[in-house]
């Protein structure tokens, strides 16, 4: 069985103690959440430290939204892997669209990004997904295989064992625009065939959470679909129940 997990990225949002209260609110209503779904929220930095601390001895895990390429040293303004992990972080989040589409992260960038989050025991959370113009022109299924064939196929079964993976089409980020669950389907389906490609039986055990405008409303759906294993939750991670009711969906 794979694990079905539902993920928080909160992205550049909240303030420190506001943080803290959405992370309680989810701790607090986890309980009425089948004991099956595994939560996890993905604070900015700055807070990691005081949700880690809030949020110990609830089972709700806690992630980075990103990590630095270098080990340490004179890289001003970068946060290392060693520093997320230090602080009790579980996974991280690398490769979202954003941080590919404006912070120019390229295959090169992640390769390194992950070593350094494997050296630290993160588990990653790896976003892959085409954009409108690559979708439209119905390349999304040769984008995707890319994004995974240049990174995830340089890790080793064992690095691989602890990957989560997150398929987001961008055209769904944040627009309110969702993919249907049969889009959603084909490609997660897509998806589990290549990493099979790779890594054989193992592939059966990564679980692929969809991410893009995923609410309460449309989780059922999506998550009734047997290749997708969960979601990667942006703006209704920000509300507790919101957040909640995306779990209670599966
Ligand atoms: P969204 O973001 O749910 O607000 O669309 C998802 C994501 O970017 O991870």
């Amino acid at each position: 069985m794979r694990k079905k997990i539902v993920a928080g990225n909160w992205k550049m949002n909240t303030l420190p103690a506001e943080g803290v209260e959405l992370a309680k609110g989810v701790a607090r209503g986890k309980g009425e959440v089948c004991d099956c779904v595994n939560f996890i929220v993905c604070p900015p930095f700055t807070h990691l430290s005081s949700v880690i601390e809030s949020l110990k001895g609830t089972g709700v895990a806690v992630g980075a939204q990103d990590c630095a390429t270098e080990v340490k040293g004179a890289y001003t303004g970068e946060v290392s892997a060693q520093m997320i992990a230090a602080l009790g972080c579980e996974y991280v989040i690398l490769g979202h669209s954003e941080r590919r589409q404006y912070y120019g992260e390229t295959s090169e960038t992640l390769n390194k990004k992950m070593e350094r989050a494997f050296e630290n025991n993160l588990k990653p959370i790896y976003c892959v997904g085409e954009n409108l113009e690559e979708r439209e022109a119905e390349r999304h299924f040769d984008v995707v295989k890319a994004q995974i064939e240049e990174v995830v196929f340089n890790l080793s079964e064992e690095q691989f064992a602890k990957l989560v993976i997150a398929y987001e089409p961008v055209w769904a980020i944040g627009t309110g625009k969702t993919a249907t669950a049969e889009q959603a389907e084909e490609i997660h389906a897509f998806i589990r065939e290549v990493l099979r490609s790779k890594f054989g039986a193992a592939a059966d055990d990564c679980a692929i959470l969809y991410g893009g405008s995923c609410k309460p409303s449309n989780a059922g759906e999506i998550f009734s679909k047997p290749n997708v294993d969960g979601g990667l939750i942006g703006g209704a991670a920000l509300k507790a129940d919101d957040f909640l009711a995306i779990g209670k969906a599966f």
